[in-house]
């Protein structure tokens, strides 16, 4: 394969809106090669991101020049320290245009964000014989933690269900709607069949049958253009690692009010107003929900990682990957025979592409393509009912960033059709 880091696309693929030749010199780990000397080619980006210089250097920055705690201390370097956590809630809220950064909540992660919401809201909301309505294709992230509350609670789980394409049953969902359940959550992109969800439509519906919505954003955040207030969501969880962020990094936003009726998740130093020996008054949001010392350099390193994506535009974010999609489907079927895709046509799906090679085991296929540094995953992606769904106990998922160019899908292609000679397919 040719240099990825100077070369331009050799493929039919339609040019893309950014640059990802240029901005792939913001990458370091894309200089680095495997033990055999190949140069990485790395489409495991749904489980997590490449990291920019900007973000290693944010969080570098915070450890050598102004490492203390937050909110705390009155001296220069936790002062300093204090104002870039906090511009990081400035930055995410503009992100995803939420109305105030106090409505931004930090976490670790998605799943700590639903876990919370789930805790928090769901153990005082949702009471004996109430429904949440979920559907097929949630992360396990996004099923789990509702089934703990229905258990508890003494609730019901319904599901929408999904066509052979990977496309929602909005006509099922819209009788589920019936049982006037009293959450919906869903993802907004798959991060297995990359199926991207007419949330805005699902939001009307739901609100309109009196429920309130939490949106899985950890595969949409990085990807598409989101604005929370135009998806008219109430509930809005995503990861900083997926977005180009450190790992430990994440964000739940909803609006004030729920905020404020909700009870505090976790307790202890930060979420407090006043403490006295037998009660304590809490903290305002979002300080409420942010017990203990947090994550501060990889929330950092998430506030350069929200800047650097506002600098590329999330329009053409969206256009590079979608074109990404497009080749990838266009072009694996072609070059790889046998092939199994799995998930909609490219219009509908963010830049993941799950498939099979028939016989032959994901692990088997990740592992060859590794040899060549080939980066995908093999396994179900924390997404078995989906994967049960399709009557698959595994796939292989290449998944793409804007870092990802389409001769890293050429390759690919190529190393597939040497996992199939290996095995004589
Ligand atoms: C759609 C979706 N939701 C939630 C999660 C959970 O993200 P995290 O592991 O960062 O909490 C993932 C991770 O892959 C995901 O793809």
């Amino acid at each position: 394969m040719a240099d990825l880091a100077t070369t331009g696309p050799t493929s039919q693929a339609a040019p893309a809106r950014l640059d990802p030749y240029s901005l792939r010199k913001d990458f370091p780990i894309l200089a680095t090669s495997n033990r055999f000397g190949k140069p990485l080619v790395y489409l495991d980006s749904a489980a997590t991101s490449l990291k920019p210089l900007a973000v290693i250097e944010a969080v570098d920055g915070y450890n050598r020049e102004y490492s203390s705690n937050i909110h705390r201390g009155i001296y220069e370097i936790a002062e300093r320290a204090t104002e870039a956590y906090e511009a990081t809630r400035v930055k995410v809220a503009r992100l995803i245009n939420a109305p105030e950064p106090a409505e931004i909540v930090f976490v670790r992660n998605a799943t700590e964000a639903i876990n919370l919401v789930a805790y928090s809201w769901g153990r005082r909301n949702i009471g004996r014989g109430d429904t949440i309505v979920l559907t097929e294709m949630e992360h396990h992230a996004n099923l789990v933690p509702w089934q703990l509350v229905v258990q508890e609670m003494d609730g019901d789980l319904e599901f929408v269900p999904i066509t052979d394409d990977g496309i929602l049953r909005l006509e099922v969902y819209e009788v589920l709607l019936h049982l006037r359940p009293k959450l919906v959550a869903f993802t907004q992109v798959s991060n297995m069949l990359g199926t991207i969800n007419p949330v805005r439509e699902m939001v009307e519906m739901a609100h309109a049958a009196g429920a309130l919505v939490l949106i899985d954003g950890a595969q949409a955040v990085p990807h598409v253009p989101v604005d929370v207030q135009e998806l008219g969501a109430d509930f809005y969880v995503f990861s900083g690692h997926k977005m180009l962020g450190p790992t430990g990094s994440g964000a739940l936003w909803a609006r004030r009010e729920l905020l404020e009726a909700m009870p505090p998740f976790m307790a202890g130093g930060d979420m407090i107003r006043e403490v006295h020996l037998r009660r304590s008054e809490w903290n305002e949001i979002p300080y409420k929900f942010e017990a203990g010392t947090p994550d501060i350099a990889a929330q950092i390193g998430m506030g350069a990682a929200a800047d650097y994506l506002m600098g590329l535009g999330m329009e053409a974010v969206r256009a590079h990957e979608q074109e990404l999609a497009r080749y990838a489907l266009e072009v694996l079927p072609r070059e790889v025979p046998g092939i199994e895709l799995y998930g909609p046509a490219a219009e509908l799906r963010g830049g993941v592409v799950s498939f099979n090679l028939p016989g032959i085991h994901p692990h088997d296929v990740a592992q060859i393509l590794d040899r060549s540094g080939i980066c995908v995953r093999a396994g179900h992606h924390c997404t078995m009912p989906l994967h049960e769904r399709f009557d698959l106990a595994a796939t292989a998922r290449a998944s793409f960033n804007v870092y990802t160019v389409p001769e890293e899908i050429d390759a690919l292609a190529v190393g597939l059709r040497e996992v199939a000679r290996i095995f004589d397919r």
